[in-house]
């Protein structure tokens, strides 16, 4: 026998048992991004290699090290796409809907992959729900993105078990002074610093800040702080940021070393984060980025977004056991038809029920089978009620209605009365 196939390490399956879960955490951020006025955009899973090497930067893990990168059959380098920021700004680029300074607010949902150690929290193949917002350069749109997230958080029950960590990263040029004061501070402590953080020290300096060597941590306490290099305009932002988190009663920590690990942010760059993950703990990430769309090649742009990992916050919702009852329960009722002519009369009759009541989980018996072996399934289904249709309900024109949790006795409906009785046994989702 030829050995068996299986999925790629760090790619999941997602089990008909687990989708439920994630179709209520899906569509609970969909309804809320629709309420506040975002619209979806979908881009393609692969693109260029040259366009995550431009927007995430070079020398960053995920370009360095992450991406599934191909040439494809013309001999094009092809990408699987790391994240959604830098096909975002593609497409909105390509298909000029962010020129004359037009204001777009914009989601995106669907797998990310990087080459990353799996992990409990950390796949090869994982789903983000990102946005993206441009042509919004103040701080109030910062501020009503991690409101909507807070509101998020409260809505599926998990803010207890969050937090928020901010920063501002400042402009360009002033996140180059700070990167030169950083150097020359680290430069002069060279040899303390652990191996990684010396490369990142030529490459990257300001990554050497959320290193987890803990002599680096020690050489850093000293360090210059980026707060002290902001230029008035990002701190003036950053203030802006912080009053409205604080009008609305949003807590939030300054995390001075939260620099990020893609090099497109300026200013404002905040986590939410939960210790209820182990290691993997930031379930949502994102900040300003008023220079990329310009280094891409368009006019001057400021964009502002965030991604949530999905299967992060899934497993939160597990852990933390905020599930709704009513997600576990797919089907509301179970027909069941013994003989042929009921099937049919079955098969006609679910059909009525459906064009009266659609939102109607209904299930009709497939396969036939005994008394028995019906009841079985039915029960199995989940369904809170069996219909059951025999030769005695046939020559009645009725059906057997059939509590199958709790209480009640067996009752017979007339066919012409049965979806008006539904209607008021089922709360229809
Ligand atoms: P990111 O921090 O790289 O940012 O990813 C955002 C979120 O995706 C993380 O906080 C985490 O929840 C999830 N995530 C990342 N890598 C993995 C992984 N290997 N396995 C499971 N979950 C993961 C970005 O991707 C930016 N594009 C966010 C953004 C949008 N910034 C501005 N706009």
């Amino acid at each position: 026998m030829s050995k068996s196939l299986q999925a790629i390490r760090g790619m999941n399956d997602i089990l008909p048992e687990q989708t439920p879960l994630w179709r209520y955490f899906e569509g609970t951020v969909a309804r809320l991004l629709d309420n506040y006025g975002y619209k979806q955009i979908r881009m393609p899973i692969v693109e260029f290699t040259e366009l995550f090497k431009r927007s995430i930067g070079e020398v960053t893990d995920i370009v360095e090290k992450e991406m599934y990168t191909f040439e494809d059959r013309n001999g094009d380098s092809l990408t699987l796409r790391p994240e959604g920021t830098a096909a975002c700004v593609r497409a909105v680029l390509e298909h000029g809907i962010t020129g004359g300074g037009q204001v777009q607010k914009l989601w995106y949902i669907g797998p990310m992959f990087r080459h990353e150690r799996p992990q409990k929290g950390r796949y090869r193949q994982f789903h983000q729900i990102g946005l993206e917002v441009f042509n919004l350069d103040g701080p109030d749109i910062d501020a009503e993105l991690i409101i909507m997230t807070w509101r998020l958080w409260g809505e599926l029950g998990i803010r207890d078990a969050v937090k928020l960590e901010l920063n501002s990263l400042g402009t360009s040029e002033s996140r180059g002074r700070y990167r030169e004061a950083l150097v020359e501070y680290l430069s002069a402590r060279h040899d303390k610093l652990d191996e990684d953080s010396q490369r990142r020290l030529k490459t990257n300096p300001l990554r050497v800040l959320d290193t987890k060597n803990a002599d680096t941590q020690a050489v850093l306490f000293d360090a210059p702080k980026m707060a002290d290099y902001l230029d008035d305009e990002s701190r003036a932002h950053f203030e802006g940021l912080k009053a409205r988190l604080d009008a609305v009663g949003i807590p939030y920590v300054l995390n001075p070393k939260l620099v990020r690990g893609l090099d497109y942010y300026s200013k404002t760059v905040f986590e939410w984060v939960t210790d209820k993950l182990g290691a993997q703990g930031t379930v949502c990430a994102g900040g300003r980025y008023d220079g990329l769309v310009e280094q891409m090649g368009g006019k001057p742009t400021p964009g502002v977004g965030f991604a949530m990992g999905i299967e992060r916050l899934v497993l939160m919702l597990e852990t933390l056991e905020q599930i709704p009852q009513e997600i576990s329960r797919q089907v509301d009722v179970y027909l069941c038809a013994f003989g042929e002519e009921a099937e049919l009369a079955g098969l006609a009759l679910a059909e009525r029920i459906r064009d009266e009541l659609p939102n109607l989980r209904l299930q009709v018996n497939a396969g036939a089978g005994s008394f028995k072996s019906q009841f079985k399934k039915a029960d199995k289904s989940g369904a809170l009620y069996a219909l059951i249709l025999g030769d005695d309900e046939m020559a009645q024109q009725v059906v057997g209605f059939k509590p199958l949790r709790g209480q009640g006795e067996q009752q017979s409906i007339a066919w012409d009365a049965l979806a008006a009785h539904l209607a008021t046994c089922v709360v229809q989702g």
